[in-house]
């Protein structure tokens, strides 16, 4: 992990509210999926922002947001050129075992980003389906990338594209259907991950969740990010997570 000085090498709209900036930065950075940077917009913004690492090609790094808050809106203004420090990456990420094949991918919200950090990872040596849930058709992204997995299903909450569903109800059809994946692998809302943790409770399936707090530091230090865990004690989202075996975290 390291303070990169990043340079915005484009920064667009790709979806109702949601941007995507590319970095580029003085050397290439070592990301796993899943991780995350901690973007810091400048001015009196005095706390970072985390955002999930979406693609990395070389020197350059690309993060989706949407527009939510000042920190947000500040980013989007800012134009090709500009510099930043951005500490990344963060967090410990999407893995993988060699033994599970079979992955299921379940996102919504802005938790689609990180998950195509994981196609990109995994696309050549795992069987891939991807369960998406979007608002609606304006809020539709991603699917460039998607589409490069074995199976790509995306719903929206007003049926407006695809059919109208939620992704854990997408992903519950195609298990119904015999689509038995070896692990699940998840990001989104805090509601349809508690939806989908009573799912793979009930189905006995492995699932990692990647879970969202407030943040400060991102490295472990203030403690503003601790989520409870199953066990009765404490963990922090940003070192110890953000991913988490779902059995592992109160939702
Ligand atoms: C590990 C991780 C990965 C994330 N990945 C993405 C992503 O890929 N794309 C994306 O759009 N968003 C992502 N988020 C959420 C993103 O961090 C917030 O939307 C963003 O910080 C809001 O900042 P703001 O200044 O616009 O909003 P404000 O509401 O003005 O923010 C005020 C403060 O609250 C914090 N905050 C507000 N909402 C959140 C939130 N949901 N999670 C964490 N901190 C929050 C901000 O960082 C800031 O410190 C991620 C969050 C975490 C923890
Ligand atoms: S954000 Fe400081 S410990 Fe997690």
């Amino acid at each position: 992990m390291k303070d990169y000085v990043a340079t915005i090498v484009k920064n667009e709209k790709i979806a109702d509210n949601v941007y995507s900036v590319t970095f580029s930065t003085e050397e290439e950075v070592p990301v796993r999926a899943g991780q995350f940077g901690n973007i810091s917009v400048g001015g009196t913004h005095l706390l970072r922002r985390p955002i999930a690492i979406c693609k990395k090609e070389g020197k350059e790094v690309t993060f989706c947001y949407q527009l939510k808050g000042e920190g947000t809106h500040k980013l989007r203004e800012m134009k090709a050129g500009s510099v930043l420090n951005v500490l990344m990456p963060l967090g410990n990420g999407f893995y993988v075992e060699k033994t599970e094949k079979k992955v299921a991918l379940v996102g919504g919200g802005v938790g689609v980003f990180p998950l195509i950090s994981v196609l990109r990872e995994y696309g050549n040596e795992k069987e891939i389906s991807a369960y998406i849930g979007y608002r609606n058709k304006g809020a539709v992204c991603g699917v460039e990338e998607f589409e490069k997995a074995n199976k790509f299903v995306a719903v929206t909450d007003d049926g407006s594209y695809g059919e109208k569903m939620n992704a854990v109800q997408a992903f519950e059809k195609d298990l119904q259907a015999g689509n038995r994946p070896d692990v699940v692998l998840a990001c989104g809302p805090t509601p349809m991950l508690r939806a989908l943790k009573a799912l793979v409770e009930r189905e006995n399936l492995t699932c990692y969740v990647s879970l969202e707090e407030r943040m400060g530091c991102g490295i472990g230090a203030c403690l503003v990010c601790v989520c409870d865990t199953t066990n009765g004690k404490k963990a922090r989202v940003c070192k110890d997570g953000p991913v988490f075996n779902a059995n592992d975290v109160s939702l």
